[in-house]
């Protein structure tokens, strides 16, 4: 379980910018989270804050009990490591390297054992239906097939928790029902997803919508009612 109490963020630059205010958020184990907001609104920061890429500026965080907010920066980087997986609007693979080969990449920084590793990847890639794929570099992969090789990437560690960050925002129509349609999947074996997302579809699948709003998080019923 992730449990955000109070927490805000500033970024100090030649303004100061508030971030994040006093966001109160409960994510329970197995639970689908959608995140919805304009641009600016902070929702990249919320995300950076949940998978311990970044710190809040004021206000706690627990994950399974434990007060990650006071934990050094070398043991918040092996509990991201064991814990989390994320995936962002650009898929981030590394452009020399085959689909197999980004997909184990994590892997090896786990010293996860050659054959192992290349076990687990194969496993996702086909799961993913990228079966045909696998010796395939990114650029000879299409949108929706570099996604899947990142969301597979994300997935091989086996994380507990899966932290997307607008996944779809950069594919059609049909890349983005293959991917919805991977994350209902997911989330019906029980995976925990926090899904940043502008597409209303995509939100409506995840078992409950947050909304944030010039920092500000409300259900989205109640930020709903308020936009009138
Ligand atoms: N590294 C940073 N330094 C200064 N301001 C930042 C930084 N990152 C984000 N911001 C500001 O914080 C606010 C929220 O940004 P962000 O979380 O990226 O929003 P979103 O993902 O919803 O578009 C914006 O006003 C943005 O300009
Ligand atoms: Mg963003």
């Amino acid at each position: 379980m992730m449990m955000l109490e109070e927490v805000s963020k500033f970024y100090r630059g030649r303004r100061e910018t508030l971030a994040l205010s006093s966001v109160n958020l409960t994510v329970e184990d197995g639970q689908f989270v959608a995140v919805v907001g304009a641009s600016g609104s902070g929702k990249s920061t919320l995300m950076n804050i949940l998978g311990l890429l970044d710190r809040p500026s004021s206000g706690g965080y627990w994950i399974d009990g434990q007060d990650v907010a006071r934990w050094s920066d070398a043991r918040l980087a092996k509990l991201r490591n064991r814990t989390i997986g994320f995936v962002f609007q650009s898929f981030n693979l590394v452009p020399t390297l085959s689909a197999r080969e980004n997909v184990e990449l994590p892997l090896v920084y786990r010293n996860m054992p050659p054959r192992e590793r290349r076990v687990a990847a194969e496993h996702w890639l086909v799961r993913l239906g990228l079966e045909h794929r696998m010796e395939y570099r990114p650029s000879e992969l299409s949108g929706g097939q570099q996604q899947r090789v990142a969301l597979a990437r994300a997935l091989a560690s086996n994380p507990k928790i899966l932290l997307a960050d607008e996944p779809t925002g950069n594919l059609d129509d049909t890349s983005t029902r293959d991917i919805m349609h991977i994350f209902e999947q997911l989330h019906g074996q029980g995976q925990t997803i926090v899904l940043i997302t502008h597409d209303a579809r995509f939100a409506a699948v995840a078992d409950r919508i947050v909304a944030l709003e010039r920092g500000v998080l409300r259900p989205e019923a109640e930020a709903a009612s308020h936009a009138n």
